[in-house]
């Protein structure tokens, strides 16, 4: 199954993501994670990403699909994927069009999860990561294990002031693809993302007939 997640910041697109990618058994691809993991080594592709990424803007698009087309390309990925914080505006969407077109491959559907601002921006100041692992958590909603809360991080673009301006961004940039989809025939799917963790899991199984 070859599937998108659209979603503002703190919908919880990677949460979300990790449990569909393992309960479909496919790869989940986040050009978020990717961007973070180069950031974290310090690949050139990291300093390139690092000031957008703390700027709450995008990456610029040929960046982004070169990773995209890397990663659909693996192995792993052959029986599908499920595509984290990607596409994030419509010409994204197209390039990806164009990919798949020439892979002689399809979308399946895209899952919208729909989340308040007020929710997204508790979200994001209580949202802490494990460095190493790139596990997410949630200080209230997901608390980690007492024995590595020493060790997590808060991410730089989680500042209040960041996470309005991330906002601002998926409205004008990706929000639009609902519509993109829509007109293209691809099943979009609407699920509930202020709901726990594990029914909002329940709910988006349900919506893909699982
Ligand atoms: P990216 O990493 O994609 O960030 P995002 O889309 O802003 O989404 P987040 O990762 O912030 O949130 P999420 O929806 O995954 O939520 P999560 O599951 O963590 O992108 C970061 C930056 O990289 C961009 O700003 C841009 O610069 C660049 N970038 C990435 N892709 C790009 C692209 N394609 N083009 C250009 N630039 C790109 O959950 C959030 C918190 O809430 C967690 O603490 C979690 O535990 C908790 N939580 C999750 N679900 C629930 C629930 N149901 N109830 C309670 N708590 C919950």
């Amino acid at each position: 199954m070859l599937l998108i997640l659209l979603g503002p910041p703190g919908a919880g697109k990677g949460t979300q993501g990790s449990l569909l990618a393992d309960a479909l058994a496919v790869p989940k691809i986040s050009t978020g994670d990717i961007l973070r993991e180069a950031l974290r080594k310090g690949t050139p592709l990291g300093l390139e990403a690092r000031r957008f990424m703390d700027a709450g803007e995008l990456v610029p698009d040929t960046v982004i699909l070169g990773l995209v087309k890397d990663a659909l390309g693996s192995a792993e990925a052959a029986e599908g994927a499920i595509f984290d914080g990607f596409p994030r505006n419509v010409a994204q969407a197209e390039a990806l069009d164009e990919l798949l077109a020439r892979l002689d491959r399809k979308l399946d559907g895209v899952i919208v999860l729909e989340v308040r601002a007020d929710t997204i921006v508790e979200r994001m100041s209580g949202r802490r990561t494990h460095p190493d692992t790139g596990e997410v958590y949630h200080l209230t909603h997901n608390p980690p294990p007492p024995d590595i809360e020493h060790l997590l991080v808060q991410r730089p673009d989680d500042q209040e002031e960041t996470v309005r301006h991330r906002l601002k961004v998926y409205e004008k940039a990706t929000e639009p693809l609902i519509e993109f989809y829509k007109s293209s025939g691809v099943p979009v799917h609407h699920v509930d993302g202020e709901r726990p963790i594990e029914m909002v899991q329940a709910d988006l199984l349900s919506e893909l007939g699982r």
